[in-house]
């Protein structure tokens, strides 16, 4: 961060600052927006191609959402679910949308029927077409395609009837450009592979190959297996859900509430991380919230590998209204990052958690020093979003709720804990509410908010010519804005006649 900045924030040290509260400016640039370079650290080890995550609610982050912000660059917080195996479900198919080698392909028996068929392509969301076929001793005995199996009409047909028998295998083992070479030598658009014993040992799409060594996706975050990412959040003391998702590989765990430097948040992440090593399991740890360094600097030395920031900025927030707690955004990204300079553990990266309103606040977000935001209220109108979508006066709206609301927290044990209830949902235990019920415009897919976000942040970078994310914070330099300046900063003196993608009334 540059002198002129460290001074900002020097001279405003006791001023608590948001994002409509401060501009930046311009500078000399060599810089087109389509030349920057948008990816980032999410965590100590996880690198993202756009710096913008979902946030782990359950009315935006569901295997869609986690798939879609993963195939968009970013990544996918699933929320805390209470029935475990549900979220690791989430995992599953989330992990399954694509692989370079599936390690553990789904199969079938040759004695099983079509309906069967049917309930297993249905337990895994439809995300895959193809199913290995087994006889009773393992051993592979055919595959089972679309192709054959539409033109079925009864579902008691046994899927031997409809297998393609003795499919090609590959004895051994392939790595992925071996199987994209075997594959289009032999045109062949599933490669089984098997060992002596003609039994399964993995398998290798076509079209995920050739994506991935054809580079046809390059904006896809994907792990060492190819497979898209994905995190989770995982609460406090709930070891039992951290087992079960480190078992399905879950990337990233969120060790999330609203008040992230109660001890427990400390206390977790350092269990997590003895009980489950880091030289036998591979994740990183997110932990937050958090919005001064004291607090950052204490997650940063229970280990975290980034910290979430933002205590009461978002939108559906009524942390502050009602408990007082919380700082506006752009102090609170500061502070956090003085804090994790004072534990000199590493860069640890910052999450922005709240409150992003436009793409104009990315920028200024960064430019504090954050390397990524988490979004709620922008990517809840979507799709993908599992909020329940309604009409009103002719323009269709999707269900937006804090986790901290009456409704979520009486839905959901996670939700309550998340706020610093007892988590039986079914007893009032008096926990306030810290957040609202809501709803947000349905806008279409989830690539549409992330391409306005991604747009706005890269024209802003071509404002001040800086190529990447941590070169913002040295070539531009902040300056309060006051009310008058504000109201500048938006229309005004003029009847606006229509809405803009980006910009609404
Ligand atoms: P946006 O502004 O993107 O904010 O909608 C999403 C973030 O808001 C936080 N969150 C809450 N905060 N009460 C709060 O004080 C709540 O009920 C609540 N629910 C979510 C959370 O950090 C999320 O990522």
């Amino acid at each position: 961060m540059n002198e002129w900045n460290k001074t900002f924030f020097k001279k405003h040290k006791f001023d608590a600052l948001t994002y409509d509260d401060v501009t930046f400016k311009t500078s000399f640039s060599q810089v087109l927006p389509h030349q920057t370079d948008i990816s980032t650290r999410l965590s100590r080890n996880i690198r993202l191609k756009i710096p913008i995550v979902s946030a782990d609610m359950d009315t935006v982050t569901e295997y869609r959402t986690a798939i879609r912000m993963a195939m968009e660059g970013g990544i996918g917080f699933l929320w805390k679910c209470p029935d475990i195996s549900l979220q690791v479900d989430w995992v599953d198919r989330t992990k399954h949308a694509m692989n370079a080698k599936i390690e553990k392909p789904i199969t079938i028996n040759q004695n099983q029927n079509l309906g069967d068929v049917n309930k297993l392509i249905e337990k895994y969301g439809f995300t895959f077409s193809s199913l290995v076929v087994v006889n009773d001793s393992d051993n592979v005995v055919g595959l089972l395609t679309k192709d054959k199996t539409q033109f079925a009409d009864n579902l008691e047909s046994k899927v031997s009837d409809f297998m393609l028998k003795d499919p090609k295998t590959f004895q051994g083992e392939l790595d992925l450009k071996g199987a994209y070479d075997f594959m289009k030598t032999n045109q062949i658009p599933k490669l089984i592979l098997v060992d002596r014993s003609n039994k399964l040992t993995g398998m290798y799409t076509w079209k995920d190959v050739r994506e991935i060594v054809e580079g046809i996706t390059p904006m896809y975050n994907r792990d060492s297996k190819g497979r898209l990412i994905v995190g989770a959040n995982v609460g406090v003391d709930d070891m039992d859900r951290v087992a079960r998702l480190l078992d399905r590989e879950c990337d990233v765990l969120l060790v999330g509430v609203a008040h992230g430097c109660h001890e427990h948040v400390p206390d977790t992440v350092r269990r997590i991380l003895k009980e489950f090593p880091k030289d036998r399991y591979n994740y990183d740890i997110v932990a937050g919230n958090v919005c001064d360094s004291d607090e950052a600097k204490i997650l940063c030395e229970a280990g975290a590998d980034a910290i979430k920031v933002g205590v009461g900025p978002g939108s559906i927030c009524t942390t502050r209204i009602q408990t007082g707690a919380g700082i506006p955004q752009i102090t609170a990204i500061y502070k956090s990052h003085l804090g994790v300079l004072a534990a000199g553990k590493g860069d640890i990266p910052l999450i922005a958690d709240g409150g992003i309103k436009y793409s104009g606040d990315l920028p200024k977000a960064f430019i504090a020093g954050a390397s990524s935001v988490m979004i709620g209220s922008l990517l809840a109108g979507t799709e993908e979003s599992p909020g329940e979508r309604f009409t009103y006066q002719g323009q269709e709206y999707v269900r937006y709720r804090g986790m901290g609301s009456e409704g979520a927290m009486l839905d959901s044990k996670g939700s309550k804990e998340r706020y610093g209830g007892r988590g039986d949902a079914k007893t009032s235990d008096k926990t306030v509410p810290e957040g609202m019920e809501a709803a947000v415009p349905f806008v279409g897919t989830l690539s549409k908010p992330i391409s306005n976000l991604v747009g706005g942040l890269r024209q802003g970078m071509g404002y001040i010519g800086a190529k990447t994310i941590r070169e913002m914070q040295d070539r531009t330099n902040f300056y309060r804005v006051t009310p008058a300046g504000q109201k500048e900063s938006h229309p005004h003196d003029v009847m606006i006649t229509k809405d803009a993608i980006n910009y609404r009334r």
